[in-house]
């Protein structure tokens, strides 16, 4: 698939089919976000792949994690709401959490080591695409709660910056809509 195609077609998918893509394909889409552009070539990208029983034990945290923060977690609504939670990682068969872990050197600005991990997300959505697959990134609220960090092992220093749900699509994407660049565009000539 041209590079342009792919970035035009790629939407985010919601459902997907419960058998999980082989290994390869995981693979290769892991190998396209390790050639993601990155400043002093620090590569701070780390990846987390959760599949079968993996994604429920994420889930168990994710409701933990949630559950502490509510005020009244016994209540009936509030036990919706955690066992909502709790379901959130079954929707795709595979999830690729993804961190950017800042490399300590007093020359790197860790915002780029946040954009360059960005990339890498980029190129791992745009190469689900392209192999045919699905993918949506999806942060919510608990991919910023210490617990949920802390489950991969991740430091306060460090950004989980996202779950790429990812799976055969099991529905037609949304037609997707974006403000001509124009609007958003200022050309500096001199
Ligand atoms: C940083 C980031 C976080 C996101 N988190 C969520 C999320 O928590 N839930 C969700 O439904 N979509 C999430 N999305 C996906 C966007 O909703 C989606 O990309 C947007 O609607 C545009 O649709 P498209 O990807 O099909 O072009 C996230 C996207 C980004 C870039």
């Amino acid at each position: 698939m041209d590079v342009i195609e792919a970035i035009k077609t790629r939407r985010s998918i919601e459902r997907f089919k419960p058998e999980p893509p082989p290994r390869e394909l995981i693979e290769k889409i892991l190998e396209a976000g390790t050639w993601a552009p990155n400043h002093h070539l620090t590569e701070p990208w780390r990846f987390f792949v959760l599949t079968g029983r993996a994604r429920e034990r994420l889930g168990e945290v994710m409701a933990q994690a949630l559950a502490e923060e509510l005020p009244d977690p016994d209540s009936q609504e509030s036990r919706a709401k955690i066992d909502a939670e709790k379901q959130r990682p079954l929707r795709a068969p595979v999830i690729i959490a993804v961190a950017a872990s800042p490399k300590q050197d007093p020359n790197i600005v860790e915002l780029e080591e946040v954009v360059a991990t960005s990339a890498a997300i980029q190129n791992m959505l745009l190469a689900a695409h392209a192999l045919g697959l699905g993918a949506k990134l999806r942060t919510g609220k608990a991919a910023y709660r210490k617990k949920v960090k802390e489950f991969f092992g991740l430091s306060d220093r460090e950004y989980l910056l996202g779950f790429i749900y990812l799976g055969y699509p099991d529905v037609k994407p949304q037609k997707g809509f974006r403000t001509p660049f124009q609007e958003k565009t200022v050309w500096l000539e001199y």
